[in-house]
């Protein structure tokens, strides 16, 4: 069964933030041989956000987090435990959300990263779900950030085009009856973990003259046999996890889709006979932003007034790994 036990959890606050410079696709056909018109048409996205050198995941991660804190009226020392979603770390260790919790001096809270793919957003809110409903935590911040640009290799232009840098966040903590996440299905196949890759520079792959020659240490993706994976696997997984949460597709106000590719979300939009205005879309402003992506979409959604009470929204994604999975909140 999909459903949350426990105590009732809702969502106190979002934010966001993404760096400053912009790369239009136009820009793009510069670097790499491309056109707006290619990107546009087989992904939706016209502009990117991208970090400056040396900007890095955990100073966005902050400023997102700052953000949500802000909105919810509630000060870092209320924090219990802070999760950030990110495939783009610092460093492998420490990860980033220690280094956020130093930053934002939340002196009682813990701290650890998740990573798992585009996935991880939605992986990360639903342990801080469970973790609120069980009683252990109280306010939970939950960021996804990503400063994936230093890992593209910007001469392929397979993967450069798609993905762009960015953080959002959640205050997530108890409701008095204003809301709560109601379901979730968290699945992965591992046995397409080939499909989207960054090899180099760790235990299979260390890094040498040659994993740098042969550009182990940048995102490598079959981005044909993942549009073929999502496709096949996303729109009835959808359509049995809001059966299993006792939900008609229809039931849902807003469908809150990682922002992959706008073809791929119309297609599984189609046919889950979704209506296109249930289908909230920003991916042509920032790209792919991963574990990032629908944080940075519920903040808009929110900063747009368009969140009111009693209505349902679902938040789902897919990923390296291949992981996948959905959760659905009721406002
Ligand atoms: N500009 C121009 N041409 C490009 C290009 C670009 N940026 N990228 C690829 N091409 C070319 C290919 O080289 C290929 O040329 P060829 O036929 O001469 O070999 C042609 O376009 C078609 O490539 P293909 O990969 O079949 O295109 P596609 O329709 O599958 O679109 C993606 C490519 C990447 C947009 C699409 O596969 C996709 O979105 N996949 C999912 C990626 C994704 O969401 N990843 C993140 C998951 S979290």
């Amino acid at each position: 069964m999909a459903f949350f036990q426990g105590v009732p959890v809702t969502i106190r606050g979002s934010g966001m933030y993404v760096p400053s410079k912009v790369v239009t696709n136009e820009e793009l056909s510069k670097i790499v041989e491309t056109s707006d018109e290619w990107i546009r048409e087989r992904t939706g996205i016209r502009r990117r956000h991208i970090a400056e050198a040396g900007e890095l995941t955990s100073a966005l991660a902050e400023r997102a987090g700052r953000a949500a804190l802000e909105n919810a009226g509630v000060s870092s020392s209320e924090v219990d435990m802070i999760i950030v979603a990110t495939n783009s770390p610092d460093t492998l260790f420490p990860g980033v959300a220690p280094k956020v919790q130093g930053l934002l001096g939340a002196e009682k809270s813990g701290a650890f990263d998740v990573q798992s793919g585009c996935t991880s957003g939605v992986y990360s809110i639903v342990l801080a779900v469970n973790g609120i409903a069980s009683g252990i935590w109280r306010n939970v911040l939950v960021i996804g950030a990503e400063v994936l640009s230093p890992l593209v290799d910007w001469t392929d232009r397979n993967t450069c085009v798609l993905f762009g840098d960015g953080a959002g966040a959640m205050l997530l903590g108890p409701s008095n009856g204003e809301g709560r996440f109601l379901s979730a299905e968290l699945r992965a196949d591992g046995t397409k973990h080939d499909q989207i890759t960054l090899l180099g520079g760790l235990i299979e792959n260390p890094a040498s003259l040659e994993s740098i020659e042969q550009k182990k240490h940048f995102v490598a993706m079959k981005g044909n046999d993942v549009f073929k994976f999502v496709n096949r696997v996303i729109p009835p997984f959808l359509k049995d996890f809001c059966e299993d949460s006792g939900l008609s597709a229809d039931a849902i106000d807003c469908w809150f889709f990682h922002q992959a590719n706008q073809r791929i979300i119309e297609r599984a939009a189609e046919r889950l006979g979704i209506a296109p205005e249930r289908v909230f879309i920003n991916l042509d402003e920032y790209g792919n932003t991963s574990a990032a992506s629908v944080f940075i979409a519920l903040s808009e959604y929110m900063k747009l007034g368009r969140l009111h009470p009693g209505q349902r929204l679902l938040f789902t994604a897919f990923g390296a790994g291949m992981t996948y999975g959905g959760v659905i909140y009721e406002s």
